[in-house]
């Protein structure tokens, strides 16, 4: 077993200690100066590509986010000192116990992701009103229309969730149909509780009719739905409220594609930035991020590619602002069926292209 307890300097002897075990199982203590989100950061790279090292976390200070961000980053326990050696030999002995299966796991997932099921693609921002819905609406309509199989769009903003308003549709049932139905729940059901949008085909699993209903779903309940969607749909496109909770880091850890939207301002760059931190010590494959930029003609604002050099990442998508966009919102039809030669719309058709197979694009 290692011992940690500074992270810079540490790094480097914890690179040294896997080689001399010879990539056989390890496992690691972090110290206190490790427990905090930039401590696990540093270490994330490491635990990453060592699998066969399985690390513990002690804490002064044990919070959830703390908890969240060091168990999703990869971090077997975390332990709030002081701590005895009754506690460490016992948590040292649960961890190893992962250990011989860690390379199996891994298998198995990549295995999942090869076959015949839909793609989810999220759409997120850390900011309200960035355009997360309009986005959302638009590519799963495109989407739709591009597809033989079904494409599914799940309104994930649980309180406030708009996308049925934003289609005229008047929803018999939602979510809270679905998860309240769970144990006995199959795509057949599930199709019952869908929505369909006439024009385009597109089907919809709306939010709560109310904002309090949406405390009794849990983040495991959502990616039970999701998993059954998979089995019958091309794509699960997947419309989310603008901060991380369980429920959201749920769905974009188990998204095959993250459509991250900003609008071209500061504040906007700044969130964009602490998001795509998060999403790093969520150890996202950063290929699976596509940043988006909304009202990206705007003349006040910011350039482009001042943007992409500040966020490191470039932008795959731009969305110019135009009036058709609030236009078509209070008409409840989507931009791409109500103003399909304008900029907003063939952007859109754009980034719908990045994930249909080639035969498709247009
Ligand atoms: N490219 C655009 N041009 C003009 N207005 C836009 C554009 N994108 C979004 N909007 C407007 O901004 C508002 C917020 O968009 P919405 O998609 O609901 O944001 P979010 O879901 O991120 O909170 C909507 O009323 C919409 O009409
Ligand atoms: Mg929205």
């Amino acid at each position: 077993m290692g011992q940690l307890t500074g992270p810079a300097e540490s790094l480097a002897s914890v690179q040294e200690l896997a080689w001399s075990t010879d990539g056989g199982p390890l496992v690691l203590l972090l110290g206190p100066s490790f427990a905090s989100t930039a401590g696990i950061g540093q270490i994330l790279p490491f635990l990453t590509d060592h699998p066969e090292v399985a690390a513990i976390l002690v804490t002064d200070e044990l919070s959830t986010e703390l908890l969240h961000v060091a168990l999703r980053s990869g971090v077997k326990d975390v332990l709030a000192a002081p701590v005895t050696i009754d506690q460490l030999t016992a948590a040292v002995a649960r961890v190893s116990e992962t250990l011989g299966s860690a390379s199996l796991v891994r298998d198995q997932t990549s295995d999942a992701v090869e076959s015949d099921q839909g793609k989810v693609l999220t759409v997120f921002s850390t900011k309200g009103g960035a355009g997360k819905s309009v986005l959302a609406v638009n590519l799963a309509t495109v989407l739709a229309r591009r597809s033989d199989k079904p494409v599914v769009l799940v309104d994930a903003d649980l309180q406030f969730g708009d996308i049925a308003v934003m289609l005229s549709l008047a929803p018999h049932h939602t979510i809270v149909d679905a998860v309240g139905s769970l144990d006995r729940l199959d795509a057949e059901l599930l199709q019952q509780y869908l929505l369909r949008h006439q024009p385009s085909g597109l089907l919809i699993l709306p939010a709560p009719l109310e904002p309090s209903f949406a405390e009794q779903i849990t983040a495991e309940e959502i990616m039970q739905i999701v998993a059954i969607l998979r089995t019958f749909c091309s794509f699960v496109v997947i419309d989310t409220p603008a901060y991380f909770n369980e429920v959201v880091l749920a769905i974009i850890e188990d998204s095959d594609e993250i459509l991250l939207m900003a609008g071209l301002d500061i504040p906007n760059i700044k969130n964009v930035k602490i998001g795509l931190q998060t999403l790093r010590l969520l150890n996202l494959p950063l290929e699976k991020v596509h940043l988006v930029l909304n009202r990206a003609n705007s003349k006040v604002k910011l350039d482009v590619s001042e943007v992409e050099k500040t966020l490191q990442i470039k932008a795959e998508g731009l969305i110019p602002s135009d009036v058709v966009v609030p236009q078509s919102v209070n008409k409840g039809t989507p931009v791409v069926i109500d103003a399909p030669r304008s900029g907003v719309a063939k952007s859109i058709e754009q980034i719908a292209s990045m994930f249909l197979p080639d035969s498709r694009r247009r």
